[in-house]
């Protein structure tokens, strides 16, 4: 019985720097700050999460959250269907649960996010009659009035709420086309406004919240015919006078994809066009490899952030733990399902050195 409790609290790491592990050897638990370490280069953000269907990792990790992260992300609960179930009824009590948190720390909050076409009910789509918007051959100019005015008043509501605690806001997510056209066809928003459902949602934000950063959020937009179109299509509005700050660059990656030299080429371009950069929702699929090869591939990303740290002024991870990911099967953040670092945590700790070299470090 002793014995066992000596074993579990050398287990909990308590008292010393390493532990005993019998698949890894030496693990080191003393664990550097990486709000710390980036704290020169970028700010380092994670999203968690209180929704009752996704993982609780909100009370569960704050002390991961508080230890390593400076900057705080929901993932869900800023979604129009968690900020606005019902029409004209707003529910802030668990994103203002999450807000307080980050105040009480000095960690900084993204908003994501007010426009997109997932997470997002029906209410705001449908006419008087009840028949959903997007879905008619014909649409008239008072349903479109009807929508943009649910469009602008969801923004209004959330960013007037969240002003001076929200710095920035993806306020468009995922708005480009994986396939030939620029827009994502069958979006309710593009349905209804065409091109011109982004004008509406950029200037909204800027009237409403001046001081917040406004990003155009999504994924795939480093590589290939989605870069180019994102590329030319944000420089479109910006040229229209659109009020947009930055662009999110969601960063679900995985251990064979994309080059680096790709996302590079993607930072120079947008970057060319005045724009910000977040790393909104990184993680890294592990596609079958090893935990070996997943540390590398972070550390190759997280060089390639350090030396555009000029324009890259955010990076977030999209979640905490493994388990907890919304991608669990892939494993692919910066902890285990026992809060304990990988080694991706560890080769971000120097990004100079192997993450063998940086956890022996540690290691006393
Ligand atoms: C995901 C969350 O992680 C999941 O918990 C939820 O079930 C679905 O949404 N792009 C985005 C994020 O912009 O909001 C998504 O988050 C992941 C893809």
């Amino acid at each position: 019985m002793a014995n066992i409790a000596l074993l579990l609290l050398l287990m909990l790491g308590v008292g010393c720097s390493s532990i005993y592990d019998r698949d890894r050897g030496v693990v080191a638990t003393n664990t550097p700050s990486l709000r710390e370490v980036y704290t020169d280069y970028f700010h380092l953000g994670v999203a968690v999460s209180i929704a009752s269907w996704s993982a609780q990792t909100f009370d569960a990790h704050q002390h991961l959250v508080e230890k390593h992260f400076s900057s705080l992300t929901a993932e869900n609960e800023m979604k129009p269907d968690a900020m606005q179930p019902r029409s004209g009824q707003f529910s802030f009590g668990v994103a203002d649960r999450m807000v307080n948190f980050a105040a009480k720390n000095s960690l900084k909050v993204r908003g994501h996010t007010l426009v997109w076409h997932n997470q997002t009910p029906d209410w705001f789509f449908k006419d008087s009659a009840g028949r959903l918007i997007h879905e008619k051959t014909e649409i008239s100019g008072e349903d479109r009035q009807l929508v943009k005015e649910r469009l602008e008043s969801h923004i209004e509501a959330v960013m007037t709420h969240y002003a001076g605690k929200v710095y920035a806001w993806d306020v468009v997510n995922e708005a480009i086309s994986d396939g030939g056209g620029v827009h994502r066809p069958n979006s309710p928003w593009y349905r209804i406004f065409g091109d011109e459902f982004m004008e509406i949602a950029f200037r909204k934000a800027h009237e409403v919240d001046p001081n917040a950063k406004l990003f155009y959020n999504d994924y795939n937009i480093e590589t290939g015919l989605k870069r180019d179109k994102t590329v030319t299509e944000l420089k479109r509005l910006l040229d229209a006078g659109v009020p947009i700050h930055g662009v999110g660059i969601q960063g679900h990656w995985g251990v064979t994809y994309p080059n680096i030299r790709e996302i590079e080429q993607a930072v120079v371009e947008y970057a060319a066009l005045g724009l910000e950069i977040h790393i909104t929702e990184m993680d890294v699929e592990i596609q079958g490899s090893s935990e070996e090869r997943q540390a590398e591939r972070y550390r190759e990303f997280f060089r390639l952030f350090k030396k555009h740290s000029d324009v890259i002024t955010s990076v977030t991870l999209w979640g905490t733990t493994d388990d907890s990911s919304w991608k669990r099967n892939e494993k692919p953040l910066l902890f285990d399902k026992n809060q304990q670092p990988k080694p991706a945590y560890w080769a971000i700790v120097d990004t100079e050195k192997t993450w063998r070299q940086n956890r022996a470090e540690y290691a006393d």
